[in-house]
């Protein structure tokens, strides 16, 4: 019982819809007569009206050779397929058939970047630097941009290779000059100018030689006196001599003797002088900061007496 409602129902849907839909898939058009004819599918044109209505037409014929139709219609002409112009650089992509036009497209190594619109095509560039994104029908070839990039890393070779080479040349220069105790950090006067040292007028150097000779052992002492020309090569053998043993001995021993036959006059200038004569300027120093050290010390010592 159930069943044969539903197929009722079905069977009255079905020509409610045949009605509009079946008969006339494509839709209707309406004649000069005002009857409702349906319209001939794509690929055909209109010959013959229907006769009675929501009908097909008596007569729907296919386009001839080289004309189309590409939608339902109710034309008695097709319309004349497109040529593609070959002097607009283009070639036929697809046949026109019945139902769709011509379809035109670039010939090879042009593009054109229209779209639909395209009605002329043009030849693909060519780059210098080399293709960033090859040409294809619908746009033109991308090229490397090398020459400005190549440009900007000269520039930057070229500001920065020099500076880097200063900074290089400079860190080189000072390190040898602080290698060589050249250069004196703590930039004290008294030994870029030897003359200055007058100012500390004559220290007795007497009680100071022992220290000194430490500081300078016997070879820096030999080569200082050696240099002034004060002492015989004998009296500096006679050192040697007595003292086989004992290194720091002689090297007092030597330095005394300078200091008896040069005299206090001058002594501590000439010392100092003849050790930056022979390239012992850090030696000069050490002295320099003995005998202040220890001058400073008597000096206090006196003040509390
Ligand atoms: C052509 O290349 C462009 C990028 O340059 C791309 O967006 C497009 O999809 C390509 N078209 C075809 C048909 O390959």
């Amino acid at each position: 019982m159930e069943g044969k409602k539903l197929l009722a129902l079905l069977c009255v849907s079905w020509s409610v819809f045949c009605l509009t839909e079946c008969v006339c898939p494509e839709g209707l058009y309406t004649t000069s007569n005002r009857l409702e004819c349906c319209l001939c599918p794509r690929g055909f044109r209109l010959m013959n009206d229907c006769i009675s209505p929501r009908t097909p037409p008596q007569k729907c014929e296919v386009c001839d050779p080289g004309t189309y139709l590409d939608h339902p219609n109710s034309e008695q002409k097709c319309e004349r397929c497109k040529t593609c112009d070959n002097f607009a650089n283009m070639v036929e992509g697809q046949r026109c058939t019945p139902s769709s036009n011509t379809v035109c497209v670039c010939k090879d190594d042009h593009y054109c970047d229209k779209g639909d619109e395209c009605k002329v095509c043009y030849p693909c560039s060519t780059c210098e630097f080399g293709i960033k994104v090859p040409c294809n029908l619908t746009s033109d070839t991308q090229c490397n941009e090398k020459a400005p990039e190549e440009s900007k890393i000269t520039t930057a070779i070229a500001i920065t290779v020099p500076i880097i080479a200063l900074i290089a040349v400079t860190l080189i220069v000072v390190f040898f000059l602080w290698k060589r105790k050249r250069l004196c950090f703590k930039s004290d006067e008294k030994f870029e100018n030897p003359e200055s040292l007058e100012l500390l007028g004559d220290t007795d150097l007497e009680r100071f030689l022992p220290r000194i000779s430490e500081i300078l052992g016997f070879k820096v002492v030999r080569n200082v006196v050696r240099r002034q020309g004060m002492l015989s090569q004998t009296i500096i053998d006679n050192v040697m001599d007595e003292n086989p043993r004992d290194a720091n001995e002689r090297a007092y021993q030597l330095l005394k003797a300078w200091y008896e036959k040069h005299g206090m006059k001058g002594a501590y200038k000439a010392l100092t002088e003849n050790l930056i004569a022979i390239n012992m300027r850090s030696k000069a120093e050490e002295v320099h900061e003995l005998i202040k050290e220890l001058s400073n010390r008597g000096e206090r010592r006196n003040g509390d007496v």
